[in-house]
């Protein structure tokens, strides 16, 4: 067994499309189990610090933007290999060439504006999970 726990982000699309429920349907569905849950309207602060690695590429401002565009629910997330099983739910990053069956590939799509709204965001390594759960539930 790898019990891991991730951090899951439905970001300002998923809650303000109302498909925050649809996604944790999916997630438990799938048989991961809900830790800790929260509505968050996160500050530029705490997005500097979630999406640092990032800093300098061509879609960091505009994601930073449109993170803070409306509140994100944030999820602990914990399960068998649940990293990368969760990454596998989300799909790849653009929805529109996501696999259908993926929660990006199903529910997302090219809005033709400046930064992919993709729905949501899942942890890419253990030592990600770990710095993100600490950002997001301190
Ligand atoms: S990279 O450069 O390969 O590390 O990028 P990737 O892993 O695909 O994505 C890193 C995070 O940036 C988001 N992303 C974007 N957001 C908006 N617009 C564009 N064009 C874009 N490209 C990548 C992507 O969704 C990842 O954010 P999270 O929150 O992890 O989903």
């Amino acid at each position: 067994m790898n019990i891991e726990e991730t951090l899951v982000l439905v970001k300002p699309d998923g809650v303000a499309r109302g498909l925050t429920g649809e996604i944790l349907r999916r997630v438990e569905a799938k048989g991961y189990s809900l830790i800790d849950l929260r509505l968050v309207q996160p500050d530029r602060e705490l997005l500097a610090a979630h999406y640092e690695e990032h800093q300098g590429k061509p879609f960091y401002e505009p994601l930073v933007e449109f993170m803070q565009s409306g509140p994100v629910v944030a999820i602990r997330l914990a399960g068998n290999r649940v990293i990368e099983g969760f990454r596998s739910l989300a799909g790849t990053t653009d929805p529109t060439t996501a696999a259908p069956g993926t929660i990006r590939g199903d529910l997302g799509r090219d809005w033709g504006l400046a930064v992919q709204q993709n729905l949501v965001h899942g942890s890419d390594s253990p030592e990600s999970a770990a710095r993100e759960l600490g950002l997001w539930f301190g």
